[in-house]
């Protein structure tokens, strides 16, 4: 065990209960057939708060997922008389056990703002902020009754998507979730009102991973996943695709009045969980009750699971997170995750989707992002790596830029020219300022317009 000076402030029994674990740990890993690759153990006191953190070689473990499994993490907490057992990669992997009292997290976090490529979600009780990125985020459950943050954290996410140039497939049975995103242009399918209406969504959403089947079938590399489709796409010259985020509220209800576990909406939301991870399709399930049944088709499918308060102990425990049944009434927005313990969700203004959904209305590009495209625009829609690196940006971040950008089509290599990247129509269409959008009629090339229809 470490020591540092914080360690001081820790109590002789607190020592003894973290080397106890720090033994019992190993144990439990070696038992489930994986390496105990441990490299060091921390003991840190900050902020009122006591952890261990048992700090994973990446280098010895193998394939990392088994590792982050959320049953595991339990089996873990188990195995140390119930102390919840979280996953911090802030920095590589580490197994962090809270030893002193739960913290109170606070009653609201605003969301802090888009960042490209990730999903922001709400604060852990580490204090760090909850940040996925979207290839990693994969299928989620959200369970809440009335009141208790769930259609908020839903809009959290479509914001997110939008900003992130997602397509959309929302059912919002009650009416009460989405409904300033009717008719908006990223939904692949009309808002579903009702049952039957979600079943169109989700045969909708099995037919565009039977497209993406046979998109991904046309370039090289034999792509598993929507990022190297979109690599291969990129070097070979063709439009990428954009990811699917579909939202299905009221998703138990639905699948009770069509059939139930065994019905055709659960039978084509299991088909689709599994197709939709390797085509960029994100399904989030959200529901005030969930039934042992109708979570069990997809259980297995589902990346993580946030239980906001939940009507009683038999949802929370459905869903893989029993403590949720201790959120008091007046947290709302606090959700218990089988992956990241305590969050409290991002709070998000409503109107900004309002905004958002408006006809026209564009996700606004960050402001070194506009500042790039502009700089690029005055280069006659040319943008390479000396123009970034001229615009204060590292060798490497300047190459990262490039690919970022030609992943989201907002670049393309013109094979006929020059083979520089130029910017397409659809980056010209979310710049901001009326001026860009007069100059940069001119630049595009037709071989770039395809790029719209991304
Ligand atoms: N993340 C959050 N942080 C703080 N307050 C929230 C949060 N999410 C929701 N709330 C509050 O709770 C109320 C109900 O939220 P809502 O998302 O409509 O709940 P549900 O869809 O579960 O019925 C909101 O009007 C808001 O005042
Ligand atoms: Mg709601």
């Amino acid at each position: 065990m470490s020591n540092n000076e914080e360690q001081l402030q820790i109590s002789r029994s607190r020592l003894r209960e973290a080397e106890a674990i720090a033994k019992r740990l190993p144990d439990v890993l070696q038992r489930r057939g994986l390496r105990p690759a441990f490299s060091d153990w921390l003991l840190t006191a900050e902020h009122g708060l006591t952890w261990l953190f048992g700090v994973l070689d990446l280098r010895r473990v193998g394939r990392l997922e088994q590792y982050t499994q959320p049953d595991l993490l339990h089996h873990l907490s188990t195995a140390i008389g119930g102390r919840p057992v979280y996953l911090s990669n802030s920095s590589g992997l580490r197994y962090a056990v809270l030893l002193s009292a739960p913290p109170r997290l606070p009653r609201r976090v605003d969301f802090p703002g888009v960042q490209r490529g990730s999903a922001v979600l709400g604060q852990r009780a580490t204090g760090e902020l909850l940040r996925v990125p979207w290839e990693r985020l994969g299928h989620l459950l959200v369970a809440g009754k009335t009141g208790a943050g769930k259609s908020s954290f839903d809009r959290l996410l479509v914001y997110q998507a939008l900003a992130e140039g997602c397509q959309l497939l929302l059912a919002d049975l009650d009416g009460a979730t989405f409904p300033m995103l009717a008719g908006h242009s990223a939904l692949l399918a009309p808002l579903a009102r009702s049952p039957e209406a979600m079943l169109t969504v989700v045969e909708r959403a099995l037919g565009e991973c039977d497209h993406r089947a046979s998109v991904y079938g046309q370039v090289g590399g034999f792509p598993e996943n929507l990022a190297e489709y979109n690599a291969a796409a990129v070097r070979e010259g063709v439009a990428p695709l954009a990811r699917v985020l579909v939202v299905l509220d009221e998703y138990n209800a639905a699948v009770l009045g069509s059939g139930g576990a065994n019905g055709p909406l659960s039978t084509a939301v299991a088909a689709l969980g599994w197709r939709g991870r390797k085509f960029g399709l994100n399904l989030v399930f959200s529901a005030q009750d969930f039934t042992k049944a109708v979570v069990g088709r997809v259980r297995d499918q589902v990346g993580a699971a946030f239980c906001f308060r939940v009507r009683g102990a038999e949802v929370a425990r459905a869903v893989g997170c029993p403590a949720a049944v201790r959120i008091p009434e007046a947290r709302p927005g606090l959700a218990v995750t089988d992956r990241w313990g305590p969050v409290q969700t991002c709070y998000l203004d409503k109107t900004l989707l309002v905004q958002a959904g408006r006809p026209g209305v564009r996700p606004a590009l960050s402001a070194e992002e506009q500042e790039l495209a502009e700089a690029a625009l005055e280069n006659g829609g040319r943008l390479s790596i000396p123009l970034l690196r001229e615009s204060g940006l590292s060798e490497w971040q300047a190459r990262k830029t490039l690919t970022d950008w030609e992943q989201r089509g907002w670049v393309r290599r013109d094979p006929q020219h020059d083979n520089a990247r130029y910017i397409t129509a659809k980056l010209h269409g979310l710049l901001s300022s009326p001026q860009a959008a007069h100059t940069a009629s001119s630049p595009l090339k037709p071989s770039q317009t395809v790029a719209m229809e991304v």
